[in-house]
């Protein structure tokens, strides 16, 4: 979802800027543009990529100050109008945008009425007139005289043809990092727009605004008191942002994403587990084993497939705590008024640790007196800050829209949470010590999975035919079902539905026919038997079979296409089961020709409620 570049410094701004929205591409965009301070303001913006913005650069762009941005519609369509950055009417003020202002309505209104032409339909544009029309004397003041008749989120940075040595950034809900180089400055929403230049970064809180200079950068608060926000080095290789790159090769970056899996697993387990003792150390937490032995109930809360992710994570803390827990859509959380209870420990999970919905579900948590843990990827991110404690997944940045390795991370962290929390309550030693050597066996039983991707190939060739399709599953492998339906729709915009297999003869049974066909997950576990008796409900009315199974399962006369993963305890089935399902929905988009990181109308971070 939109993203933000700036740079101030020695150098061109221009190719900066391009190369740091190029950087944000895998963000999810519509449009881009950047502004350039040089001896005048220089505006150019286009709807599409950002190399049809290339093609629309003057050969002669020039100026060592400037911002950029990529666009993710929300007030008025993808058009060249609408994409930012947006200006007065004198092309004095230049302003980028992450965010949504609530009040845009009214204070566009005012505006009409106090006869300032706006030309767009955004809600940014707002900002660059009501900048403009600010008596302060300086950047910094226009800036908060705008921002005090603003309501709702942004990250914004904005230049001034009359400042030319500054652009100065406001943050409030949209995240934003200035980058500390030699002689020169960065600024970004995401931290893959810097890394090739510099990893000393600081990070805005909500409620802090930041100038920046080519020599240093000073932040402080809407009442223009200093803040005392300093820049640290981030431990991490520059490189794992590559897109592509030497390591992962050339293609989509979600298949290397999917064989990345065991690397990534293997860094969230280290240091992790006790064998002696069957259990997990995670420091994260910031709980004693007393109050891990008071919690009464676990409530995870995430969005999208970090929330399937989630259910499957509510099945472990049940399964081997006995602690009551379920899982939720961050994003209809807060709008229920919550019952926050003093002994239910909060799970927030995201792999951006930017999701909107989700942050605020932590807000709202916290408002009420809740403890809330994050279970997140990005370091440093706005979810990973608010939350009380938390387990980093460390799955290495992720770039493909379609969330892989860092799901599968997040499924092992809320593994190793269970285990503790079990350990602390009446799982044995010995059931400890079966989990901690069954997590350690996950990588190789991946790479196990990942080498026979060749069979999956013509079953994806087959569910790319059809246009609508179920998955199934029950108990564990319901979530895991919903999960590979998720992946499948995105990325192969065909329809696929998920539904508990044991909920298919209430109604949904009456759609299966040749047409339609339907993954099955049937693990060997005390439903296997069900579960095939379901098989052939669906066989008997022509409906075409997936099968994702252990070795173990005899599927009788069923015809179906079959897809083996290795056993491991019945607790952490689920993971297993979950790589075929990738595997096929990136097989079924590549052979449709589709752009499999960049899947239409979807961002990665959804930054916007
Ligand atoms: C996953 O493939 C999706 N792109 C999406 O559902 C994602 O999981 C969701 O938006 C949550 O993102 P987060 O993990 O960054 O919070």
């Amino acid at each position: 979802m939109c993203g933000i570049v700036g740079y101030v410094g020695t150098q061109q701004a221009a190719p900066l800027l391009i190369e740091g929205l190029g950087r944000l591409e895998h963000r999810g965009y519509d449009s881009a543009g950047v502004a350039v301070l040089g001896t005048r303001m220089q505006v150019v913006k286009k709807a599409g990529r950002v190399q049809d913005l290339v093609e629309a650069l003057p050969k002669r762009i020039s100026g060592r100050l400037g911002v950029g941005h990529t666009r993710w519609a929300t007030h008025g369509p993808a058009s060249d109008v609408n994409a930012h950055p947006h200006t007065d009417a004198a092309g004095t003020v230049a302003v980028v945008h992450n965010g949504i202002i609530d009040n845009a309505a009214a204070l566009r209104q005012r505006l009409v009425a106090a006869e300032v032409e706006l030309v767009s339909d955004t809600d940014t544009e707002v900002i660059a007139h009501l900048v403009a029309a600010s008596a302060a004397d300086t950047l910094e003041g226009k800036i908060v005289d705008a921002l005090t008749q603003v309501e709702g989120t942004y990250g914004l940075a904005v230049v001034h043809a009359d400042f030319p040595d500054r652009i100065v950034a406001a943050r409030n809900g949209s995240p934003l990092l200035i980058g500390v180089g030699e002689k020169e400055m960065y600024l970004a929403s995401d931290l893959a727009a810097l890394v090739r230049h510099t990893t000393t970064v600081a990070h805005l809180d909500d409620g802090e605004l930041a100038t920046i200079t080519a020599t240093g950068f000073t932040t402080f608060r809407q009442d223009l008191t200093r803040t005392a926000t300093a820049a640290a080095a981030v431990e991490i290789d520059p490189s794992a942002y590559e897109y592509g790159g030497e390591e992962a090769g050339e293609g989509p970056r979600m298949y290397w994403e999917i064989l990345e899996q065991p690397a990534s697993i293997e860094r969230t387990l280290r240091g992790r587990l006790d064998e002696r003792f069957g259990t997990a150390h995670l420091g994260g937490l910031n709980l004693d084993p007393r109050e891990l032995r008071a919690i009464r109930r676990v409530k995870i809360l995430g969005c999208g497939s970090a929330y399937y992710v989630g259910q499957m994570g509510a099945g472990l803390v049940e399964e081997l705590a006995r602690v009551p827990a379920d899982a939720e859509p961050a994003s209809e959380f807060r709008y229920r008024n919550p019952i926050i209870e003093p002994d239910t420990l909060y799970v927030a999970v995201s792999q951006s640790g930017e999701t909107i919905d989700t942050l605020l579900a932590v807000e709202e948590i916290k408002r009420k007196g809740g403890r809330v843990i994050g279970l997140v990827n990005v370091v440093g991110s706005a979810i990973a800050r608010a939350c009380d404690g938390g387990i980093y997944l460390h799955a290495g940045p992720e770039i493909a829209v379609a969330s892989t390795k860092a799901l599968t991370t997040m499924y092992v962290g809320f593994a190793l949470l269970a285990l503790q929390l079990g350990r602390v309550r009446d799982l044995s030693v010995a059931d400890g010590k079966r989990l901690v050597a069954a997590l350690q066996a996950l990588p190789a039983q991946i790479e196990e999975i990942v080498k026979r991707e060749g069979e999956l190939t013509e079953v994806a060739g087959t569910l790319a035919e059809a246009t609508s399709m179920f998955f199934v599953g029950r108990v564990r492998g319901y979530p895991v079902a919903r999960e590979g339906a998720q992946k499948l729709k995105e990325i192969t915009y065909r329809h696929a539905e998920a539904y508990q297999t044991s909920e298919l003869k209430h109604g949904p049974l009456a759609l299966i026919s040749e047409e339609v066909p339907t993954v099955a997950i049937v693990p060997d576990d005390e439903l296997t038997e069900r579960n095939v008796a379901a098989l052939h409900e669906i066989a008997a009315r022509g409906g075409p079979l997936v099968v994702v199974t252990h070795p173990e399962v005899d599927l009788g006369d069923v015809r179906a296409a079959r897809i083996d993963v290795p056993k491991s305890e019945a607790e952490l089935d689920p993971i297993l089961l979950t790589i075929p399902l990738q595997l096929l929905a990136y097989h079924a988009a590549a052979t449709l020709g589709l752009d499999v990181d960049k899947p239409r109308n979807l961002a990665k971070s959804v930054t916007v409620e």
